[in-house]
């Protein structure tokens, strides 16, 4: 059964377990000064032991002012011995597991208690962020991942989806007039750059470097429009960039879309709007048509509960995705691979958005419906 998705796949010169991916889902967990906490580690540990071929480690800011979440991790030398703790956790409970960290800046959706920015000038929003102040942001970049593979992990997730600063800067929206702005040459040069110096820096030549790309926000101006006054989808832009990521010698793409929050289906289906999953396949399928080479990950299979893995292994199959990855199955029942493996009952995600709720209110985050501590939780506020 789903025999395609228990094959070993291939990202860079790393082999895999299987072709189930963990994406990445933020726990808002973290201890005091954004390292990973001890709630933080156990979920990790457990995903490890649900035997998912890749883990992605949710949401993690470049530095600590750039946080969209009051727990959130946060990449800094001072957290280092936690993410080490994380990832020997990770480790020892599955060894041949690929563990890769999501680094990300959250920009415009930073929150309150942190320092919400702005790449281009919004009524209302704050002063835009001088030429240097964006070279900073790279830097923290580049010095993100440099301690990443120092922690121990497999690889990174250089975030451009889901409305934070990497799709800022790719959107036809930033008509920025310096460096940053304006052209796609100009609007990828956060990328370009920042790849290029992480590359030139790394010392383990097996280190994994993807990206997980919201193909079209939605939005005017957004990513996957052809204008800065554009709102209809127009992918002829963002289908250029995963050549580019080639280029830049990366690995794979992480394929999504939308802005949970502003689009929020578009990201993430409910049962009310399930049929955007559709969508999430077809973006996946058109950036592995392209042939780069790019390892591809598709998304949005949490609400297809059992049949989920049925079409993951059908998509895998007809040459439409390499890797299926799930959100939040992963919150549901961390051991979902392993469990359907054995044909174990799986808890299946029922789409209720209880863990969207945690999330909106800044509170930890996990599964409301299946674990009595979120559901007490969301309850008690
Ligand atoms: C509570 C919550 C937290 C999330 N955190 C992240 C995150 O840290 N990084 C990310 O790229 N996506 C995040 N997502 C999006 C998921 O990874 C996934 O793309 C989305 O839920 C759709 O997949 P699904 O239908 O399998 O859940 C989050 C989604 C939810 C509901
Ligand atoms: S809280 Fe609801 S939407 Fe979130 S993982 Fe659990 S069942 Fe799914």
């Amino acid at each position: 059964m789903h025999s395609e998705l228990y094959q070993s796949g291939q990202i860079g010169s790393r082999k895999t377990l299987n072709r189930f991916v963990a994406q990445a889902m933020e726990g808002n967990d973290g201890a005091d000064g954004g390292a990973p906490g001890e709630r933080s580690i156990e979920r990790y540990r457990k995903l490890a032991e649900g035997g998912w071929g890749v883990v992605i480690l949710e949401a993690t800011t470049v530095s600590p002012d750039s946080l969209a979440r009051i727990n959130g991790f946060v990449m800094r030398r001072e957290n280092l011995e936690a993410f080490k703790k994380l990832v020997g956790t990770f480790k020892k409970t599955n060894p041949d597991a690929l563990l890769f960290f999501q680094i990300t800046h959250a920009g415009e959706k930073a929150g309150s208690f942190s320092r919400p920015t702005a790449l281009y000038a919004r009524p209302e929003g704050p002063p835009p962020l001088s030429e240097a102040d964006v070279e900073e942001i790279r830097k923290a970049f580049v010095g993100a991942a440099l301690l990443a593979e120092e922690a121990g992990a497999d690889g990174i997730d250089f975030k451009i989806c889901h409305g934070y600063f990497g799709c800022e800067m790719m959107r036809p929206a930033n008509v920025r007039p310096d460096r940053w702005g304006g052209s796609f040459e100009n609007r990828t040069r956060f990328l370009t750059e920042g790849i290029g110096e992480i590359r030139s820096r790394l010392t383990n030549p097996d280190f994994i470097l993807g990206a997980r790309v919201s193909l079209y926000e939605g939005i005017r101006g957004g990513c996957g429009t052809a204008g800065a006054d554009e709102l209809t989808e127009d992918l002829e832009e963002m289908l250029r960039l995963p050549g580019l990521l080639k280029e830049l010698g990366m690995h794979y793409i992480n394929v999504s879309a939308g802005i949970p929050g502003r689009t929020s289906e578009i990201t993430r289906p409910t049962p009310q709007a399930r049929w955007f999953y559709l969508h999430l396949f077809r973006y996946a399928r058109l950036v592995k048509e392209l042939g780069t080479g790019l390892t591809v990950f598709g998304s949005g299979y949490s609400l297809l509960k059992e049949k989920g893995p049925e079409l993951a292994a059908e998509n895998i199959r007809r040459g439409y995705t390499d890797f299926a990855g799930w959100g939040r199955q992963i919150f549901a029942d961390p051991l979902f691979p392993r469990k359907l493996m054995q044909g174990d009952q799986i808890d299946y995600c029922i789409g209720c958005s209880g863990c969207s709720k945690l999330m909106v209110r800044q509170l930890n985050d996990g599964c409301s419906v299946y674990d009595p501590y979120y559901k007490d939780l969301l309850k008690a506020r």
